[in-house]
C-alpha cells in the first residue's frame, strides 16, 4: 500500500515538474477572477474555445456557460485530464467540452476561434510565435495575468488581456489597428 502511494506521489511530482518546465505548473485561475477573464470577450454558439493547459476546466466550463458552442481542453498532466473530465461531466457538459491528454505545444489549433491560456511570462514569446503561425484571422486570445511581448492587447481588465491574432499586421504589435478589427470583440 505504501509502495502504491509512493508511486502515485512520484508520478504526480514528475508531471508537476515536467509541466512547470514545459509552460506552467497547475495553479488554477482564482475563482474570483474567472468571470472577469471570461467577460473580456463575447461568446457565441459558433465559438470553438481551446484552453492550453486546461487544469480543472473551470475556464472552459465558464466559457460554455457564457455561450460558447464547444470547448477543447489540452492538458499534459494526466491527473488533471481526468479531474477536468470529471468536472465537465458533473457540470453536464460532456457533449460540449472534450479534454485531451496532449502537449499543447504540439497540438494543432487551426479550428479555434478563441484560445485561453494561463502560461507564465517566460513562455509567452514562444507561445505568441506559435499562435501567429497557426491561428486563423480574427482568433481571440485571452491570457490570464501575462502579456505577449511586443503585442498590444485590444482589451484588458484586472484579470486578463485580450488579443486578436491571425492578421497580417499583428507582427507590428497592435492588432486593434488592423482594418479587419472593428472593436466588436
Ligand atoms: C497555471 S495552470 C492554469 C490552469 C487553468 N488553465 C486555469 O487557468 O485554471 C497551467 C496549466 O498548464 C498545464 N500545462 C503545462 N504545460 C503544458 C503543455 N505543454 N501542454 C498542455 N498543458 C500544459 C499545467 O499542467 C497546468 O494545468
Amino acid at each position: 500500500m505504501l509502495f502504491l502511494v509512493g508511486i502515485i506521489i512520484f508520478i504526480f511530482t514528475f508531471f508537476f515538474v515536467y509541466t512547470t518546465w514545459s509552460a506552467a505548473p497547475f495553479i488554477p485561475t482564482h475563482a474570483s477572477e474567472v468571470d472577469a477573464l471570461i467577460g473580456l470577450t463575447n461568446f457565441s454558439e459558433d465559438d470553438v474555445v481551446y484552453e492550453l493547459g486546461s487544469g480543472d476546466c473551470r475556464l472552459l466550463i465558464a466559457a460554455v456557460i457564457a455561450g460558447a458552442g464547444r470547448g477543447v481542453g489540452l492538458e499534459l498532466n494526466p491527473f488533471l485530464v481526468w479531474w477536468g473530465r470529471w468536472r465537465v461531466w458533473r457540470a453536464g457538459m460532456s457533449d460540449k467540452i472534450s479534454v485531451r491528454f496532449a502537449d499543447a505545444w504540439r497540438a494543432e489549433l487551426c479550428d479555434a476561434t478563441v484560445v485561453i491560456t494561463f502560461w507564465f511570462g517566460s513562455r509567452m514569446e514562444k507561445l505568441r510565435d506559435k499562435l501567429r503561425r497557426e491561428l486563423r484571422p480574427g482568433t481571440r486570445v485571452l491570457s490570464y495575468a501575462f502579456r505577449f511581448p511586443e503585442m498590444k492587447p485590444v482589451a484588458q481588465n484586472r484579470a486578463a488581456f485580450l488579443y486578436v491574432f491571425g492578421f497580417g499586421d499583428s507582427s507590428k504589435g497592435d492588432s486593434s489597428k488592423s482594418p479587419n478589427f472593428r472593436g466588436q470583440f
